[in-house]
């Protein structure tokens, strides 16, 4: 099978590892990539775009590809999966259920038509409107732009200064453009977080084993909200018992409207959870795989995913439990000083091409300068390791780095910590 995948980040070089291990596979490219994919198979056709629809299709067609693997969000929710679909299955849903991450606004809607267990949150376009409310409602709350903001759009407000703050930047100041444009002011949920992503046909979701996400900068969850720096799997708390309610409850209800609404869900469907007291209820929802979470998962899974994704795609899966290898794996985000703010750029990376027992690293923000390889993105690498137990993946995770002395980056060392 000739395939083509879409994205950059440490999720995809992620992905691209675990589909190149396909007996099904005759060539895998890649479109934009990174520093860490191999150079011929990175796609460099000028004027091709993630964002020209138009574009990538005719280009789609000529190369005469058999699949697209869609990373990222953004063309998700632009349309891709539509533009393509005449031309080849596509892993990833359409345009339409692509809102469930696009807008925030859709997705509390659709999960209050079915049924799905969420915290309860009001939409506003008008900032005194919104300021009016926040005045009836207990602390801390949560301000949401309703839009893709790369991760930004989310405050938790311990005060109300705080959340008008959030308001204000959004409504007024118009910090995430138009994806801040409306925003929800939406209860908080206490509890503890958990992502679990399934494999969706359109009629059924296979789910992943449970993954923690790492979101603050900084040890002890302290410092700025980020895109992830750092994860492991599995999830003790994430039992058998609050797994088959994630499934019934969440899962198998998303499958069900989106039927209804026309727009069979195809592709990752990620379940942002707070689970509290066994009782798991939707933060969010996204539209393809979470990164840093699929760094981990992608060392468990053991099943081959280009032939479960092509199946999602043509809306064949089977019906099965995804197997898993009986150990545990960790990812540990290595960022450029400063992130998520602003950060460093042009760090000269060194020594990190070589394999390391059991450590592979995935490249996010990265690239290849002639010989070099220097940074280009916040999140730089992702470091993995698996290990029988969640202990034992994080010291083979953090006995390798405190070697890797990289100036002008950082990471955290406190992953998988509290699990432990
Ligand atoms: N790790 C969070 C995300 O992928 O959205």
């Amino acid at each position: 099978m000739k395939v083509l995948l879409l994205g950059s980040g440490g999720r995809e070089h992620a992905i691209f590892w675990k589909l190149s291990q396909s007996p099904l596979l005759t060539s895998l490219d890649v479109f934009p990539g990174n520093g860490g994919f191999p150079e011929n198979q990175i796609i460099k056709e000028a004027g091709l775009s993630l964002s020209d629809m138009e574009g990538l299709a005719a280009f789609v067609k000529n190369r005469g590809y058999d699949f697209v693997f869609v990373g990222p969000e953004q063309p998700l929710v632009d349309g891709v999966a539509d533009a393509l679909k005449n031309i080849c299955p596509v892993f990833g849903p359409d345009r339409y259920a692509a809102q469930l991450e696009g807008s925030k606004d859709f997705s509390k809607s659709f999960m209050e038509k079915y049924r799905i267990p969420a915290a309860h949150s009001r939409t506003f376009t008008d900032y005194n409107e919104a300021k009016d409310y926040l005045q009836t409602k207990s602390l801390p709350i949560v301000i949401k732009a309703d839009g893709l903001a790369a991760g930004k759009g989310v405050t938790v407000a311990e005060t109300h200064e705080q959340a008008e703050q959030a308001l204000k930047e959004s409504l007024i100041d118009h910090k995430f453009g138009n994806s801040g444009n409306r925003v929800l002011i939406e209860d908080f949920m206490k509890g503890i977080e958990a992502s679990v992503f399934a494999l969706c046909d359109g009629k059924k979701a296979l789910p992943f084993i449970a993954a923690k996400d790492h979101k603050r900068a900084f040890d002890n969850d302290l410092g700025p909200n980020t895109g992830g720096m750092g994860a492991f799997a599995p999830v003790s708390f994430m039992t058998d018992e609050v797994m088959k309610k994630v499934q019934e409850e969440v899962l198998d209800r998303v499958m069900e409207g989106m039927q209804k609404e026309g727009h069979p869900y195809r592709g990752l469907l990620y379940a942002g959870l707070m689970v509290d007291g066994g009782i798991p209820r939707v933060v969010e929802f996204n539209v393809r795989f979470g990164d840093p979470e699929t760094q981990p998962l992608m060392r468990l899974l053991d099943e081959d995913l280009l032939d479960l994704s092509f199946k999602a795609a043509k809306g064949e899966l089977p019906d099965i439990k995804l197997k898993f290898k009986d150990e545990a794996a960790l990812v540990v985000v290595l960022a450029a000083e400063g992130y998520p703010d602003e950060y460093k750029k042009n760090i000269l990376l060194k020594d990190i091409d070589r394999v390391q027992g059991d450590i592979i690293f995935f490249h996010a923000g990265t690239l290849r300068d002639g010989e070099n390889l220097i940074s280009s993105g916040g999140r730089i690498l992702g470091i993995t390791a698996t290990g029988k137990d969640p202990v034992q993946a994080r010291e083979n995770v953090y006995s390798f780095m405190k070697n890797l002395n990289i100036e002008g980056t950082f990471y955290r060392k406190d992953i998988a910590e509290r699990e432990i």
